[in-house]
């Protein structure tokens, strides 16, 4: 009986939910990207200044505590895990829609699970806005990280510091005459293959990888955003374990894209202002969706990044 009411449950493509705000700075800080640590912990990067912040969203009034600002980098972007409590981070100086010195980090709580020892393990000169990180499931310390601006692909090897572009193609690039110059933003690496969004094509794709992160098949078009109907764009997303996405969708909402392409708003959109600016998105240990957000102004009110969490019940 039980079991038949779940898959009831999940086959509906209607959401009721509950949004609330864990969190928000409150001096400007735009949080661009977020990890899960083993502990439920959320690890935030941000374009404050290269630093790196930690929060439990359990607690009874969750704070964003300082770990580490990252030497070198005025902004952090993309973060994936790579072992155990240990991760992997990307930042670097931020230009007007490009970066230098763009670095990897990697940022180990194994030791100690409060001061993590930071190393930095490569520079990438070639790269031109280094975004989201995914790590490869069978060789975790590989990395495979998107440049919006190049349309591709770098993979690096965070124990080495050797990276190469392993993938470019048009879909991972904005076209040339984009107002907003920003291609594949987020990706994921899932059941052979990388799932990305496109921002600026309002895409979301995936092409299928080998485990070594070294080969790649034709992309395949899962989704297109419907920019007419609900304006916005796609910046990064989670992917649960049924392959079906969660994707930040600013100004305001979080879309649920399902395999077949389906997609639908399951939370903000519309007038609201309980989510404003979503970067990304995680899925906790009991499918709960914590939202991280880079601010934004609206009604003439200037808002500052929060961390959002997001209850959703299949009604
Ligand atoms: C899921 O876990 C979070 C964090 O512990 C908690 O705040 C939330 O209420 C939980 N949600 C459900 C549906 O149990
Ligand atoms: C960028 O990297 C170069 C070469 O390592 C270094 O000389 C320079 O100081 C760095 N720039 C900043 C702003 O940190
Ligand atoms: C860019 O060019 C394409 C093809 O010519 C056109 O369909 C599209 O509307 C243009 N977009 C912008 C933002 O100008
Ligand atoms: C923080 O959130 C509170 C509650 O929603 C809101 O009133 C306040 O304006 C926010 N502050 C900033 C700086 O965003």
């Amino acid at each position: 009986m039980r079991a038949n009411l779940a898959l009831a449950l999940l086959a509906s493509s209607t959401f009721a939910q509950a949004t609330f705000q864990l969190f928000n700075f409150s001096s400007y800080v735009d949080i661009e990207n977020s990890a899960l640590r083993p502990n439920g912990h959320l690890l935030l990067t941000t374009f404050d200044q290269g630093r790196l912040y930690t929060l439990d969203p359990s607690s009874r009034a969750p704070e964003a505590h300082l770990v580490a600002a990252l030497p070198g980098a005025t902004a952090l972007c993309g973060i994936t895990a790579i072992d155990h409590d240990k991760f992997a981070i990307v930042g670097g100086i931020r230009g007007s829609y490009s970066y230098t010195n763009e670095t990897i980090y990697t940022v180990d709580f194994t030791r100690d699970t409060v001061k993590p020892i930071i190393h930095t393990v490569a520079r990438i000169p070639n790269a031109a806005m280094l975004n989201g990180m995914a790590s490869l499931p069978t060789q975790p310390h590989i990395v495979l990280i998107a440049d919006s601006r190049l349309g591709c692909l770098f993979r690096i090897d965070t124990k080495t510091g050797i990276s190469k572009i392993a993938f470019k193609d048009d879909s991972l690039a904005a076209p040339a005459n984009a107002s907003i110059p920003i291609g594949i933003n987020g990706l994921k690496v899932a059941r052979g293959y990388v799932y990305f969004t496109n921002t600026a094509r309002g895409t979301f794709s995936r092409v299928s990888v080998s485990a070594d992160g070294l080969d790649f098949g034709d992309v395949e078009l899962i989704a297109t955003l419907n920019m007419d109907a609900t304006g916005g764009d796609w910046d990064d997303f989670a992917l649960d374990t049924d392959g079906v996405a969660y994707v930040a969708q600013p100004d305001n909402s979080i879309a649920r894209v399902e395999p077949d392409g389906q997609q639908a708003i399951v939370a903000g959109g519309g007038g609201t202002k309980d989510i404003i600016g979503p970067t990304s998105v995680q899925i906790g240990r009991n499918g709960t969706l914590y939202v991280t957000t880079r601010g934004g102004t609206v009604d003439g009110i200037s808002y500052s990044g929060q961390v959002v969490e997001v209850q959703l019940v299949g009604v």
